[in-house]
């Protein structure tokens, strides 16, 4: 499928954003593996973590539906998972590849995974390797660095104190998880600190977690017990809505219930520095804090987005390079080599397909910089026709820059949109009017 996208001037109304993605997966695992019931509401149901769904209840958790996003999970417990009877297809899933590693590397039965063509060409070793020395067996292809995999776990695991190359919520949330089953103490040392959705969800489930610096650690021996959960609109959802939004020529957005865990408000304070008008009003905090954002129209200037910022705002460095273009003034993005190593080439992707809509841009191993628009008004984007590589957030990404170019843009290959936002076409029609988006086969 291709968007047939029109630009619009004007960007109006309020919006609630489908559930965070990282929480959903998150939810679904810690419910499979606690006692008794979890019921989550606002759980995502994107293609992604409907696979996590599918691979629990594989594993033996009773899942049922009881609305929109609404889920009841009755877990099993830590040692009652069942050995599932057939391979588990994360599809393009990362988290479900990874978060599950760390799960059944505890569990003593064997268990297949794989993917897509995108998720099997990702590294697993990141996860494969400490979970392999906490006592795990994983055979598969490159070494046991790509799906598909077999797993067989060992219980007890072995504690560890493991050093992670890279700033990466999988890979601490895979050996977390893992020390679920582990005869001592697991910790992860990052070189800059990721989300912490895990830490913060294993203890409201009941488990002992300690953070102190860029190092979480899991002491073993307390029982998940199940939990209510809401699930907090996803900040990476919102963040397409919110640059184009401030990019706008008129109109105002604001986004309901959406996620500011510290840890992902990269691309607010981003926009911030960028010289956005944004006014977050923050509201209750469940475990995750939420807050209502409005975005006006500004005049963004250029920016640096490199160190601590970078896992802060991963996600979002696809929307942010959009809003680079239409900014006033060369924006570097730095320190963003795992960008490589997403659903797509994230960097090589955005080089590619915003220099067809007249952006310069250039490229460079860990980012890229952005000229920027130069002062006098011309406008930033060229209509084109571009793709999105396969990849939600350059699908998405694309279709904003659309709405701010200054002639239609086709944005072949957009079915991907439905792994973390399947309203994301109507949503924006919502506020740009129908004949913003058209979906074309
Ligand atoms: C995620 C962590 C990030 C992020 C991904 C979701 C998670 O990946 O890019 O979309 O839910 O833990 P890395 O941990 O690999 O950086």
């Amino acid at each position: 499928m291709h968007a047939l996208v029109r630009p619009v001037p004007r960007l109006e109304g309020r919006l609630s954003v489908p559930g965070d993605k990282s929480v959903s997966h998150r939810a679904a695992l810690l419910g499979a593996v606690a006692t008794g019931v979890t019921e989550v509401h606002g759980l995502l149901e994107g293609e992604d973590c409907l696979r996590t769904l599918r691979a629990v209840a594989g594993l033996g958790a009773e899942v049922t539906r009881k609305g929109p996003g609404h889920y009841m999970i009755q877990g099993v417990g830590l040692d009652r998972l069942t050995e599932p009877d057939d391979v588990i297809d994360c599809g393009n899933s990362g988290t479900t590849a990874r978060l599950l590693l760390g799960i059944l590397a505890g569990q003593p039965f064997t268990t297949f995974l794989t993917g897509d063509g995108s998720l099997r060409r990702r590294p697993m070793d990141r996860v494969v390797e400490p979970l392999t020395r906490m006592g795990a067996r994983v055979l598969g292809r490159k070494g046991a660095g790509c799906l598909p995999l077999g797993v067989l776990g060992a219980r007890p695991l072995q504690p560890i104190a493991h050093v992670s190359q890279v700033a990466s919520a999988q890979v601490k949330s895979a050996v977390l998880l893992a020390g679920l089953w582990a005869s001592g103490p697991v910790s992860v040392t990052e070189p800059v600190a990721s989300r912490d959705h895990t830490e913060r969800m294993l203890r409201a489930f009941g488990a002992e977690v300690e953070t102190r610096r860029t190092t979480a650690t899991l002491v073993p021996g307390r029982p998940l017990r199940g939990r209510l959960c809401r699930v907090p609109g996803d900040a990476s959802s919102a963040a397409f809505f919110l640059v184009a939004g401030a990019l706008a020529e008129e109109g105002r957005v604001t986004v309901e219930g959406v996620g500011v865990n510290p840890t992902r408000t990269g691309l607010l304070d981003a926009l911030e520095a960028m010289g956005a008008t944004l006014d977050v009003r923050r509201g209750d905090d469940d475990g995750e804090p939420v807050a209502e954002v409005t975005v006006s129209p500004s005049r963004l200037r250029g920016t640096t987005i490199a160190g601590a910022l970078l896992p802060r705002a991963i996600d979002e460095i696809p929307v942010l390079a959009v809003a680079a273009a239409c900014a006033e003034g060369p924006t570097e993005v730095r320190d963003a080599a795992e960008l490589r190593v997403k659903e797509s080439d994230r960097i090589h992707g955005l080089v590619v397909e915003l220099g067809k809509m007249g952006v310069a841009v250039e490229e460079r191993r860990d980012g890229f910089r952005i000229a920027g628009r130069p002062a006098g008004g011309r406008p930033a984007l060229h209509g084109a026709r571009v793709s999105s590589w396969g990849d939600h957030r350059l699908a998405m990404a694309l279709i904003v820059a659309g709405l701010l170019a200054d002639g239609p843009t086709v944005v072949e290959g957009i079915d991907c949109i439905a792994t973390s936002y399947p309203d994301f076409v109507a949503t924006c029609r919502s506020l740009g009017g129908e004949a913003c988006v058209e979906v074309v086969a």
